[in-house]
């Protein structure tokens, strides 16, 4: 919960770091804020301060529409702030938001592999 009260901070943070870099390397994929919303992500512990964090620079669906292991996220993350500026997120915020997305955006099954997945079955 630290992390979301100091979200307004960090968006700005990350904002002014965000634009120069956003002239040179291209700019995140346009969206509107009011596409996306975070009830409707799984509820679940760290929803608010993925959603929060992530948001600040691009749509939440960049994210949603990978599917990863937990050191996978992790170097994405890291990625997202030596590349593009975002705040360096360390300790239990980090892991806050690598257990949400390990947990929600997991790999996905290869086609092939166990044939038909139940898209019911709990994760
Ligand atoms: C400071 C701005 C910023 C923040 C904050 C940020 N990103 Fe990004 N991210 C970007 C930009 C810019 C791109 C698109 C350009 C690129 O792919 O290099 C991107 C692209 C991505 C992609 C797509 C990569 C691909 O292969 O297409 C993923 C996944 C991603 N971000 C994950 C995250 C996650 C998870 C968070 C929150 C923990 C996050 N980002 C927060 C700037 C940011």
């Amino acid at each position: 919960m630290r992390l979301f009260h100091c979200l307004p901070m960090l968006a700005l943070a990350a904002s002014a770091s965000f634009i120069p870099a956003q002239a040179q390397q291209g700019s995140a994929p346009s969206f509107t804020p009011k596409d996306e919303q975070v009830e409707d992500l799984p509820e679940a512990p760290g929803r608010e301060e993925t959603f929060g964090l992530c948001t600040a620079c691009h749509g939440y669906r960049l994210v949603s529409n990978q599917g990863m292991t937990r050191d996978k996220w992790d170097e994405t993350i890291t990625w997202m702030t030596e590349r593009h500026g975002m705040p360096d997120i360390q300790g239990a915020d980090r892991d806050l938001i690598l257990d949400y997305l390990a947990t929600h955006h997991p790999p996905k099954a290869p086609a092939r592999a166990g044939g038909f997945r139940n898209p019911f079955a709990p994760q």
